[in-house]
């Protein structure tokens, strides 16, 4: 795809990054002006490869999910061939929307429009009165278009709309590592049912920046972490043990020895007596299958991961698929999911879901301190034009010798602020 020309003379200069001086701080007008948000549409969300859904989400043949990714319609639809697909959702002939419910099962879909019909594998099956359109009209080149690139890893399905984009591993990079470490928790993993959608009246990056934010985890959450001591017998301080890095690309994670109980495979007493045998049975089976060392790291260190632009995992107490949507400089929609072992005990997944509501809910002890907080930095960044640059520098004294950092040095959002500088020069 041929970028399209940006504000000039590019927007570079609102990332000022002086390593050696001890700099990093980022002009706040790029997060209060619309017409950095224009180009950022063009150059971020057009090119980059976004999240789309989890293939567990359309288990079954003609299972079918709505998302809205980048402002344009899909549908990921598995096929009655049993392959997982994404499609434009638009119809071919005029443009209506095929799918008009956010989920379901359906071996075909009609237009309501004018009832043109198409299968689940994407095919144009039904053409009321045919004959109007003569005898040589070709239905095959009518059928549903997809993303000019869509992939999956591990499960998680992505598209991109620039067709010259590299591929999805490529893209991944180093982070598929910790993509992994999500994935191989247990042979089959699943999204619950259910989504929490939510927005804020605050700009998409600083949504991305509190995501992988160490810093503000004691001071923000404090009503969070009274609680924790209040209920585990043994409580561990999440300052300590925890690591932040760059992965390339934009993308970054924090992890963290956190102090909570993780139904894969990390026993406290929150979880209850009962389900005790199964989650340590579960490290068991994580030692058997990856040695005690990988069995480790995937059963009790958090990670906060960031798939740039958009896409959050967060693996904590519960593992938390988010991704961030931004609809106006000032404006960003919020959906996240949970992903859960396949078929584990109903008392454990009660606990599961119960841990995730109460800290990464909408209406948790920690959300909303979030959206709080994003949405005050919003307001007060009203006054960009006179106070102009937000400071992101903490550990970048460590960079020459290449850290190591820890989560609450800022090396993470430095690496996100990075790819959004090389993305709009
Ligand atoms: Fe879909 Fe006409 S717009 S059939
Ligand atoms: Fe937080």
């Amino acid at each position: 795809m041929t970028a399209e020309p940006l504000t000039a003379p590019g927007l570079a200069h609102l990332v000022d990054d002086r390593p050696a001086d001890g700099v990093f701080r980022v002009d706040r007008s790029s997060l209060v002006s619309e017409s950095v948000f224009a180009d950022e549409r063009r150059r971020i969300f057009d090119r980059c490869w976004l999240y789309v859904g989890h293939t567990s989400e359309v288990a079954k043949q003609g299972d079918f999910r709505a998302r809205t990714v980048a402002g344009r319609p899909l549908v990921m639809w598995r096929g009655n061939d049993g392959q997982v697909r994404v499609f434009l959702n638009t119809c071919r002939h005029r443009g209506a929307q095929l799918c008009r419910v956010p989920e379901g099962n359906a071996r075909g879909m009609s237009c309501f429009y004018h009832a043109w019909t198409y299968s689940n594998e994407g095919a144009l099956t039904g053409l009321p009165d045919a004959g109007g359109y003569g005898e040589d009209f070709d239905r095959s080149r009518f059928g549903l278009q997809a993303p000019p690139q869509v992939a999956e890893y591990r499960g998680f399905v992505f598209c991109c709309f620039d067709p010259d984009a590299v591929s999805l591993p490529d893209y991944l990079g180093h982070a598929t590592e910790y993509l992994d470490l999500v994935a191989d928790q247990s042979p089959d993993m699943e999204v619950v049912d259910g989504v929490h959608e939510y927005s804020m009246d605050a700009n998409w990056k600083l949504f991305v920046e509190n995501s992988l934010d160490g810093y503000h985890l004691i001071p923000l959450h404090r009503t969070y972490f009274d609680y924790l001591k209040s209920t585990e017998d043994s409580y561990l301080d999440p300052r300590k043990a925890t690591q932040a890095q760059d992965l390339g690309n934009g993308h970054a994670v924090i992890t963290v020895e956190g102090p909570w109980a993780r139904p894969v495979a990390r026993w406290t007493p929150a979880l209850g007596e009962e389900n005790r045998d199964y989650v340590e049975g579960q490290r068991a089976q994580l030692e058997q299958r990856f040695g005690a060392e990988r069995a480790r790291r995937i059963a009790t260190t958090d990670r906060n991961l960031l798939i740039f632009p958009n896409l959050i995992i967060n693996d904590i107490m519960g593992v938390v698929v988010r991704t961030i949507t931004p609809t106006a400089a000032g404006r960003t929609v919020i959906a996240q999911w949970t992903l859960a072992t396949k078929g584990e005990p109903e008392s454990v997944r009660a606990k599961r879901l119960d841990s995730f509501v109460t800290f990464q809910g909408p209406g948790g002890l920690a959300t909303p301190d979030d959206m709080e907080a994003c949405e005050s930095c919003q307001l007060g960044l009203a006054t960009a034009a006179e106070s102009p640059w937000s400071d992101i520098s903490r550990g970048i004294h460590k960079e020459a010798d290449g850290g190591p950092f820890v989560a609450s040095d800022e090396i993470q959002q430095r690496a996100f602020w990075r790819q959004w500088r090389d993305l709009l020069r």
